[in-house]
């Protein structure tokens, strides 16, 4: 009897065993895959700063080509015609204020990093910051034969808001939309008041974004084609900082496309209230 009962006891202790054994495994195992998955994010991670490094060098240096080339061309005296100097006086400030936006990109995304990236508000009128962002972006939209169809709800209600940082998004959506829409294409622009939110819409009959990117198009540095060879020039900032001051404002940013129709962009911020 002594006997059964021993074996019976080494048996119980050998199933511990088996069953502490496939514990082991099923940990080691988790470790393993999660492991795995922090690798494959920083791969992600390597690629993308790789990509956003050359991207960033070419487009900073393609606007210093054209201006280098440009006043090169101005000192030889080579060009007499007055017109003609105008006009590539005026390419060359242009291109350097693209320049100066790219960078204030950059310091906007280090101050987003270290924590150090503040919105400071006021009372503002979104329709007046839209006809500014509007405004501002009218060359370069004559220039592709793009219209920009403005439907500004009559009294909005006021807002507190840094204006400069909220005319920075809608020229960020704007800019993209003249970017990814063939010459010729349309652009709306709407905004109203949707319960406790004013709703800004940004919509066009572009390129569209793949159901796969639209939530990715938010991250740092994230384009969908981000080739050497792609067409369209930027650096995938864009809608990173976009997100990030809509977030600040306690609005939201989404995206709604469909691939070879065009994309609609949209984003809300919350009214004043009443005090
Ligand atoms: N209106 C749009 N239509 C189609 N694709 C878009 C549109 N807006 C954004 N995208 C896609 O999302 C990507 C990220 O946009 P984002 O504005 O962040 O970067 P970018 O425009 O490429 O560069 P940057 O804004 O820094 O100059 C774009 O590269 C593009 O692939
Ligand atoms: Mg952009």
């Amino acid at each position: 009897m002594d006997e059964l009962l021993l074996v019976v006891q080494r048996l119980i202790k050998k199933q511990q065993l088996v069953f502490e054994n496939r514990r082991l495994f099923d940990e080691t195992r988790q470790e393993l895959a999660d492991r795995k998955k922090m690798e494959d994010k920083l791969l992600e991670v390597d690629r993308l700063k790789g990509e956003f490094i050359a991207n960033t060098s070419h487009e900073l240096r393609t606007p210093l080509q054209s201006i280098i080339g440009f006043t090169k061309l101005l000192l030889s005296g080579r060009v007499s015609d007055p017109q003609k100097q105008d006009e590539f006086l005026k390419i060359i400030e242009g291109q350097g204020e693209h320049l100066v936006m790219l960078i204030d990109d950059l310091i906007d995304v280090q101050r987003l990093e270290s924590g150090r990236f503040h919105v400071d508000k006021s009372d503002i009128r979104i329709d007046e910051i839209i006809a500014d962002a509007v405004h501002e972006l009218s060359r370069l939209a004559s220039e592709k034969h793009i219209e920009i169809d403005m439907e500004v709800a009559v009294s909005l209600p006021d807002m507190e808001a840094d204006s400069m940082r909220i005319k920075q998004v809608v020229v960020n959506l704007l800019s993209n939309a003249i970017k990814f829409s063939e010459d010729g294409g349309k652009i709306w622009l709407k905004a109203a008041q949707q319960k406790g939110n004013i709703l800004v819409q940004v919509m066009d009959e572009g390129i569209g974004i793949p159901k796969a990117a639209t939530h990715r198009i938010f991250d740092r540095f994230h384009q969908v084609d981000g080739s050497p060879t792609r067409k369209a020039q930027g650096t995938g900032l864009g809608l990173y900082i976009v997100k990030q001051i809509v977030k600040a404002h306690g609005g939201r940013v989404w995206v709604e496309s469909d691939v070879g129709k065009g994309s609609t962009f949209y984003f809300t911020l919350p009214v004043k209230s009443p005090s």
